[in-house]
């Protein structure tokens, strides 16, 4: 069962594959096309446990190496609908898009983190990594002014687009840096910029634009000081990774390193992972609330 009321979840998860519903649509994540196959072959009976018919079913590879990466490909249903569509998640409607890049535009692992910023009503929350802006637009809702960092652009304007959708003019009280978030952290605490809530949640591998890499497993621990630098007060930051060998006890080391350095100190709270992620799958996440 599905924790909270959402349009997008996980159906099923087995070694190396996964099926997930966004709205009337399904795409399956598979490591082989042997597992796609299997699944592909049972899925009207699974579907039929959910009362659920698919308008369309989306497969995704899941290759070793990062650069393989591909959008979804349709396996089944009506090639001429569109590829862009919506979902809706606790009431919040969200764009995604099957036909642009590997993520279709909702990381839906991250539901019970986007409930706690909605529970934190934070004043002001800058988003890192932000992607599409979820956790800002859910920011905003509440009432927040926002700040949003991501490399991509085109992301961060699909960010805005979903900040529309849902009635906010991202233009009131809201900012989109298509910048490296190493670059704009220092630049935030020089300005002496505060926020009550951040949301630190890179991933694995990356490159800027001049071609220099980010790793999570060695540039965590600085990016978790530069975020400190602009925490307010009583701050709630967001800590999560995607790496195979990074543990939330990890997360825990570096962030307690980081207070000491900074003299500060903070208590970790966990979220419930959500219901339809069984262990081992999704982003692991901590949050770090300054004291
Ligand atoms: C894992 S996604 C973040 C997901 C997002 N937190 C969410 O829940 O929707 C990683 C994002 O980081 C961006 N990115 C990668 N390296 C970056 C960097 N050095 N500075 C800013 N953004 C970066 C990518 O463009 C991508 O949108």
């Amino acid at each position: 069962m599905v924790a909270e009321k959402t349009d997008a979840h996980r159906l099923a998860s087995a070694p190396g594959m996964w099926l997930e519903r966004f709205g009337s649509d399904l795409l399956l994540s598979y490591q082989s096309e042997a597992a796609r196959d299997v699944v592909l072959a049972e899925l009207d009976e699974r579907c039929a446990a959910y009362s659920f018919q698919p308008r369309r079913i989306f497969g995704k590879y899941l290759p070793q190496h990062a650069a393989e990466r591909g959008a979804p490909a349709l396996l089944r249903g009506d090639a001429t609908l569109p590829l862009a569509t919506e979902v809706r998640e606790a009431n919040i409607l969200y764009g995604l898009d099957f036909a642009v890049g590997y993520s279709a535009g909702l990381f839906i692992d991250q539901r019970v983190n986007r409930a706690r910023v909605r529970e934190y009503r934070p004043r002001r929350l800058l988003n890192t990594f932000a992607y599409t802006c979820s956790f800002s637009l859910v920011a905003a809702l509440a009432g927040a002014e926002t700040v949003s960092v991501d490399l991509s652009r085109r992301s961060l304007t699909r960010g805005e687009e979903n900040f529309q959708r849902n009635g906010i003019d991202p233009k009131a009280g809201h900012q989109f840096i298509p910048d490296d978030v190493l670059a704009v952290l220092p630049r935030l605490a020089r300005r002496e910029e505060k926020f009550d809530s951040i949301i630190v949640d890179p991933p694995t591998f990356s490159r800027n634009q001049t071609g220099e890499a980010f790793q999570v497993q060695k540039d965590f621990d600085r990016l978790v000081g530069l975020a400190l630098e602009v925490a307010a007060p009583g701050a709630k930051i967001l800590l999560s990774v995607n790496h195979s060998e990074m543990r939330v006890t990890d997360l825990e080391r570096i962030a307690r390193i980081a207070l000491h350095l900074q003299r500060r100190t903070g208590r970790f709270s966990s979220s419930t992972p959500p219901a339809d992620f069984p262990p081992g799958h999704g982003a692991k996440t901590v949050w770090l609330e300054l004291t």
